[in-house]
Order: structure tokens, then C-alpha cells, then sequence
């Protein structure tokens, strides 16, 4: 006699499997991890354990507990939904309450977005690159991806109605990272932000603005917000993380919408998770009570100037025109192309030579659906000191000649 039952094959899976497609990056945490030797990590979007105010994190997470560890609810603790405000407040930004929602970080508010808006074979418009994690949660719910170019200026917006019209079916939604985008650290131009507006009321369509550097400005000026040049629009999700300037593994998030919407939201977000975990927005909302983080982001933006000339300055010295990168004003990431003597390499067969040689980014394909930037490479500058910039800088290098060779 055996408990055991035996069972025949995999079991039905629903048809949304297939656009299942998981990510690169976050696949890179648990392969990382799993190395051994030295590695100069410019891969995760991740600020370096000694830019997180651990101390205070600890101290906060020791203070009396009473109710902290009970379910909260679904749209947040009212403390950290109104620490958010303020602090949004003291940003120079109109913030309602009524119009927030935490969310488990920014990747819960983007599934919560495209879950409302998105039918399966619905086209949603993104940057080509984007953030991979954007494009997997638009095709979780079955969407049909619509790439649009970036330059300098961000998102090409003029091209978009000459490429809505070959697609043949305009967007439900239009997705972009405006500021400091991940990967290519582009800031969208004012007057593509002003376009992209009047697009999005054209198609009715939604833009949801993902925007988890923003406030990681080190130089130039800052470009308003959709939602300040359309104040109260409902055709804006915003998705916003604590994951950048607090610590990701916090999983503190929130999105701001428009209060009809946000019912919708919560609805979807009690078929996810009830709530968020309830320490972690206390320790959040305590810490901004406390009125520290505008302190600590004003020292995280000096940190990431000087992390980022480290990173091009020592791209420049070692590759001169070989290679060709973008020059954010903000954020963690650039963007590199290859070029000269290395234009031929491949990025994703590049990546096993340079992580022997002690050295990790994320490969160009990983950030469209398409699978296209072959030549190109996301690198983080905002892990490593400059130090270690420059040492992966090297690193890099000899990978590069040896798959040249
Ligand atoms: C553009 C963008 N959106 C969303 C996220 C996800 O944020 P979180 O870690 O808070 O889920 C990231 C993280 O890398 C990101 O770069």
C-alpha cells in the first residue's frame, strides 16, 4: 500500500503561459549570486547596500509593533498613504490621498495598470529599448507590443502616428519611462511629453508613466510630469517605487490614479496580494516622518554624478570611439553601443566571456520584445564605486578582445 498517486502529464495550462516570458534581469540576481569569484556588477538597476540606511531601517523595524504585523488595508496603511503625500507635497507635487495606492514596488503597480487596461490582442505602445519587466507584465495580459524608437530626447513621439497607422490599431496604452529611462538613461523632452499627451487623448488611449528615477536628478533641468501638464487626467497611471532611492528589497511601491480607477485598483490588487506587506510600510512611513529622505537623495544624486562621469570617463580612456554610450542627467543606467572593432560582437555571446572575466551587465535584447540590440549593453553605474567602475571598465575590455580575437 503506497499514499502516492501516480498522474499522467503536465497539467491545461490557460493560453497566457506562452506570453509568460520572464526576465533577463531579475534572472540575473540568482546567477549572480550563484558565482563565486569577484564580479564588477553593472546588471541589476540596484543601489548598493552601503547607499541603504540599513541602521535606521533596523531601529525602525525594532520600534513597538502593536497592529504591525496584522493584515492592513488593501490601499495601504493610512500613515505611509499619507507620508507619500507629504513628501510628494514637499516635492512641489499636488498629491490626494484619495488618489494613492501602495502597491508591493513599482512592478505590482505596473500590474495592476496593464490588468486594467489591457484585452488580450489590445496594442500597447513602448520604448524600444524599455524596461524588460514592463514589456513581460503587457504580454502577461496578452498585449500586442507596438515599438517606438528613442533618441536623446526619449521616446520618438512624431513617429508614433505613422507607425499606430502601419500597426493597424491604435494603443490602449502607452508605456514609457520617462526620466532616466531604464536602460538607456534618455530624459522625454517637454514638448514630446505635451505630444504624447495629445496622442493619448486622441486614441483614447492611457499612458502610463513608470517613473522610478525621477527624483535621482544630479544635473540639468527637470521636465514636468504628465500629471503636471495635465493635472487631474484620468488617461495617467502613475507607478512609482521606494526600490531606487529606499532599497528594493523593501517592495514598497505606490501608483497614483485617478480615484475611479484606484477602486478598480484596489479590487485588482486584493485578487493579488490583500495588501502589502504591513512592517514594510511602516518602516517607510516612520522613516519618512522622520524627514530623512530628502537628505538621503540629495546625498544618493552626488553619489550617482560622480558613479556615472566614473563610468564614462573610464568607457572613453579605454574604448575612445570604439564604442558609443548615452550621457544621462539622473538615474542608474546608460546605455552602450558597440562600434569600430567591436561592432560584430553579440552581447548576449558576450556575456559568459565577461562574466569569467569578472564582470556582468545586461545584453541589449533583453529590452525589447523583439530581441533586437545585439550590439548594445544596459550598465548600472549606481552599485559600484568608482574604483570598481573602473576596474569592470578593464574587465570589460579584455572580454571585448578576447571575443574579438
Ligand atoms: C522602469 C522600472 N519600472 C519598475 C521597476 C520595478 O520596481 P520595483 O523593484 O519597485 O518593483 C524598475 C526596477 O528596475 C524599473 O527600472
Amino acid at each position: 500500500m503506497t499514499n502516492t498517486l501516480s498522474y499522467a502529464s503536465t497539467p491545461r495550462l490557460s493560453s497566457r503561459v506562452e506570453q509568460l516570458h520572464g526576465s533577463v534581469i531579475d534572472s540575473s540576481t540568482s546567477l549572480l549570486a550563484s558565482q563565486t569569484h569577484d564580479i564588477v556588477r553593472f546588471a541589476m538597476g540596484a543601489p548598493n547596500a552601503e547607499l541603504i540606511p540599513e541602521a535606521d531601517f533596523a531601529r525602525l523595524f525594532a520600534a513597538p509593533s502593536q497592529g504591525r504585523f496584522d493584515y492592513g488595508a488593501t490601499e495601504g496603511e493610512p500613515e505611509l498613504i499619507r507620508e507619500v503625500a507629504a513628501q510628494l507635497h514637499r516635492q512641489g507635487l499636488a498629491a490626494d490621498p484619495e488618489r494613492i495606492l501602495i502597491t508591493t514596488g513599482g512592478m505590482q503597480g505596473l500590474d495592476i495598470a496593464f490588468k486594467l487596461l489591457i484585452d488580450a490582442g489590445d496594442t500597447v505602445v513602448v520604448e524600444a529599448p524599455t524596461y524588460t519587466n514592463g514589456i513581460g507584465t503587457a504580454q502577461s495580459y496578452q498585449a500586442r507590443i507596438l515599438e517606438a524608437p528613442i533618441d536623446q530626447d526619449g521616446m520618438v513621439v512624431e513617429e508614433l502616428p505613422r507607425l499606430v497607422a502601419e500597426h493597424g490599431q491604435t494603443p490602449k496604452a502607452i508605456y514609457t519611462v520617462p526620466n532616466f529611462q531604464n536602460p538607456s538613461g534618455t530624459t522625454m523632452s517637454l514638448e514630446r511629453r505635451r505630444e504624447l499627451l495629445r496622442l493619448a487623448e486622441e486614441w483614447d488611449a492611457v499612458i502610463i508613466d513608470d517613473d522610478p528615477y525621477g527624483t535621482l536628478r544630479f544635473e540639468g533641468e527637470p521636465v514636468p510630469s504628465f500629471a503636471e501638464l495635465s493635472p487631474g487626467n484620468p488617461r495617467i497611471i502613475q507607478v512609482r517605487t521606494f526600490s531606487k532611492v529606499l532599497a528594493p528589497g523593501l517592495r514598497i511601491g505606490w501608483l497614483e490614479l485617478d480615484p475611479a480607477l484606484r477602486q478598480l485598483a484596489i479590487n485588482a490588487k486584493q485578487s493579488m496580494d490583500t495588501c502589502t506587506g504591513v512592517p514594510m510600510q511602516h518602516i517607510v512611513a516612520d522613516y519618512l516622518a522622520e524627514g530623512a529622505l530628502d537628505a538621503h537623495i540629495a546625498r544618493l544624486r552626488g553619489v550617482y554624478r560622480e558613479r556615472k562621469y566614473a563610468l564614462i570617463n573610464a568607457l572613453a580612456d579605454t574604448f575612445g570611439e570604439e564604442v558609443t554610450t548615452t550621457n544621462p542627467e539622473g538615474g542608474f543606467f546608460l546605455w552602450l553601443t558597440l562600434g569600430g572593432r567591436y561592432a560584430q560582437v553579440d552581447a548576449e555571446e558576450l556575456f559568459p566571456i565577461a562574466l569569467r572575466h569578472g564582470v556582468a551587465y545586461i545584453p541589449g535584447p533583453a529590452f525589447t520584445a523583439s530581441g533586437t540590440f545585439h550590439n548594445a549593453l544596459r550598465l548600472c553605474f549606481a552599485t559600484s564605486s568608482p574604483d570598481r567602475i573602473r576596474e569592470g571598465v578593464s574587465r570589460l575590455h579584455r572580454a571585448l578582445e578576447e571575443a574579438i580575437a
